[in-house]
């Protein structure tokens, strides 16, 4: 604790987010607004690709829309001003592609250019924490052992991760540097967001049973057995907030990696059907009915896929909007992000995330899975992202 009040005590500290409008990037916003105080953070700039979404406030707050496709020379120009007080940052900037190989292109050079500017137009820089993900143990693509910890060997090369990339780039960079690094690698974000992003289970969840209740229709799982009855963890993304501003400002997590999960873990066969029930729907009509026999290593089964199922029902969404006066919603129907939800429920395998190595060293947050599910329901119908709780009658 000492180190803790060494570093913070008489030393304002600015923050730079990046990805303010993701579903990171704004719970981290939404943290350092609500949770700290001037004498603590003095300002929090805020980047995105487009204009700011959310409605937050807080004099604090400045925002600056950069493109990080840009070279670092064309973001220095553009960041000199605004952000050249900046003494820790967090990047989540993230260009969503569903096809693995543009995805790890699309990503490498985003975080790089970023890093070349920052470091150059930042005399104070104190610390850069890049948020990575479960992908670094390459989940999404073949099983691994459970639970990965951080120092799980990599799976394959650096050019089929673009974590791998990032990473190295940053630790390479750093050295001989006095600022420190720290990585986030944080389960599937149970979160909202102002804005569509690339992946959002609980808003696709939130969409596919609302849709379901509407037609009177069944809300089966689109997963196979080995996954239903399988594991899982997930990270809630004001918690994901908690982690990286503890790692990212004690002296004693300098320059070290870190899973990020609620603390918990389920077993679909249970879980989906408790969220199933939250919509009204009985929790009968919400199991899963594919049977795996012999799956391979990196085997996908789906009995349906969430993408072709969402092809028909966007009149269903539009008339249940209207019918709870909650037109604004309507959108909402683009947001669903299925294509990666079927990358995740198609898998054979369970992932699990250790955390234990946030708890060795000091951290002791946690979140129930259900709860983080409600509470970001209810954010949702804050926003007037979904329709209110009359829906679902
Ligand atoms: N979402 C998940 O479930 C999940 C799970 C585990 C790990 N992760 C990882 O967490 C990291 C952050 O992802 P996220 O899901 O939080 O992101 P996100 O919600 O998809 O948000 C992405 C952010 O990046 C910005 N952005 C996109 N293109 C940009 C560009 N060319 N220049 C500057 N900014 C750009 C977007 O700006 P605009 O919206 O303003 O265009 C948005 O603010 C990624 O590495 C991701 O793989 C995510």
């Amino acid at each position: 604790m000492t180190a803790i009040q060494v570093e913070t005590k008489g030393q304002q500290k600015v923050a730079f987010i990046t990805g303010g409008n993701g579903i990171t990037g704004n719970a981290i916003l939404e943290y350092l607004v609500t949770k700290t105080t001037a004498e603590e953070w003095s300002k929090i700039i805020v980047t995105s690709n487009s204009p700011l979404a959310s409605t937050i406030e807080d004099s604090r707050v400045v925002f600056i829309a950069l493109d990080f496709t840009q070279d670092s020379q064309k973001l220095i120009k553009q960041m000199q001003t605004v952000c050249a007080e900046t003494t820790h940052t967090y990047f989540s900037s993230y260009v969503h592609r569903d096809d693995f190989r543009e995805l790890n292109y699309a990503n490498e050079r985003l975080f790089e250019n970023f890093l070349l500017a920052i470091t150059s137009i930042a005399p104070n820089l104190k610390n850069i924490t890049l948020q990575t993900g479960g992908k670094y143990y390459n989940v999404h693509i073949q099983p691994a052992s459970n639970p990965l910890r951080e120092d799980h060997h990599r799976a394959v090369s650096k050019s089929e991760n673009f974590y791998y990339a990032q990473e190295d780039f940053l630790k390479d960079y750093q050295k001989n540097k006095n600022w420190t690094w720290n990585v986030i690698r944080p389960q599937a974000i149970i979160g909202s967001t102002y804005k569509p992003n690339g992946m959002n289970s609980a808003l696709s969840f939130a969409l596919y049973f609302l849709i379901c209740k509407r037609s009177g229709t069944k809300a089966p799982m689109p997963t196979n057995s080995s996954y239903w009855e399988g594991y899982d963890d997930m990270a809630y993304a004001p918690l994901i907030a908690d982690l990286t501003i503890f790692v990212s400002t004690q002296p004693r997590c300098a320059n070290e990696a870190f899973n990020c999960t609620n603390g918990d873990s389920v077993c679909w066969k249970y879980f989906w059907p408790q969220l199933a029930t939250y919509f009204g729907i009985d929790p009968a009509d919400a199991s899963s009915q594919l049977t795996v026999t012999e799956p391979g290593d990196g085997d996908v089964q789906q009995p349906f896929s969430f993408a072709s199922w969402a092809k028909d029902k966007r009149p269903v969404w539009d008339k249940l909007c209207e019918e709870t006066g909650s037109a604004s919603s309507k959108k909402t129907f683009d947001c669903g992000t299925w294509q990666f939800q079927d990358w995740v429920f198609g898998r054979t395998w369970s992932a699990l995330l250790s955390v234990s190595k946030a708890r060795r060293y000091g951290w002791t947050g946690y979140m129930d899975s259900f709860d983080s599910f409600i509470a970001t329901f209810d954010e949702l119908v804050r926003q007037g992202i979904i329709p209110p709780p009359a829906a679902r009658q």
